[in-house]
């Protein structure tokens, strides 16, 4: 298991998970995956403690959550442990995105998910994180993700808490980037769309997210 310095996240804070510190799911991404067939496989790539998981799994999906982090990942064990009768499943599996290697679940989700992860890494890393995430998905399958751009993050006392290795991506940046990653790995029909966030709790966190979506054909 590699430490927390391997991964491509770093806590600024102990979290609270009753309080969603990352903000409530956003509707627009529970929007292009509610496009999706009854009962159809998401895979969500930094799943984390089942922020949208859970909510997919509520809507009847079947969510796989591949995640590096213990605490997260137990917290989203005990969210899928109490999932009303009814719903669809979460499993947990415990991935390296970045270093890992996931071919034996190649092509095997209608849809992969990923938020809150590849915007923190410089291009050659995020590129090879993405190029396996896409080869979890099947043709036809659709793929969205959220890219944070122009993030600023400060503690209670206004000073900063980007890590001094996370990237900061502008709008644009992170717009070329998506488009650049769906070309190479078959995703074709690329939408771009994006929301404002603004966090108080438990850090002041603003980024102008962008969400990429798109189905792919090849590859
Ligand atoms: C900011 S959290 C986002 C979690 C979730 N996607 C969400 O939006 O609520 C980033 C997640 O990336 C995970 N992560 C960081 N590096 C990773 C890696 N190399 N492989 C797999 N997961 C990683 C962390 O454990 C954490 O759960």
């Amino acid at each position: 298991m590699p430490g927390l310095k391997d991964q491509l996240w770093y806590p600024p804070v102990e979290f609270d998970y009753s309080t969603s510190p990352y903000g409530p799911p956003q509707e627009q991404i529970l929007d292009l995956l509610g496009t999706l067939e009854p009962g159809a496989s998401i895979a969500d790539a930094a799943g984390g403690y089942g922020r949208y998981g859970e909510r997919l799994a509520r809507a009847g999906y079947k969510v796989t959550i591949f995640d590096i982090d213990p605490a997260h990942m137990e917290e989203a064990r005990r969210r899928a442990a109490a999932l009303p009768e009814g719903s669809g499943e979460m499993h947990v599996v415990e991935a390296d995105l970045v270093a890992g290697d996931l071919s034996r679940f190649k092509g095997r989700f209608d849809a992969l998910l990923c938020t809150g992860l590849l915007y923190l890494a410089p291009m050659h890393v995020l590129r090879g994180a993405f190029h396996q995430m896409a080869g979890l998905l099947r043709q036809g399958g659709l793929s969205v993700v959220e890219f944070a751009t122009d993030r600023e993050r400060y503690d209670a006392d206004g000073n900063p808490l980007l890590g001094a290795d996370e990237q900061r991506y502008t709008r644009r940046q992170g717009e070329l980037i998506m488009r650049r990653l769906h070309a190479e790995t078959g995703i074709v029909g690329t939408k771009l769309t994006g929301a404002e966030i603004d966090l108080r709790y438990p850090y002041r966190y603003h980024a102008n997210l962008i969400f990429a979506s798109g189905t792919k054909v090849g590859k």
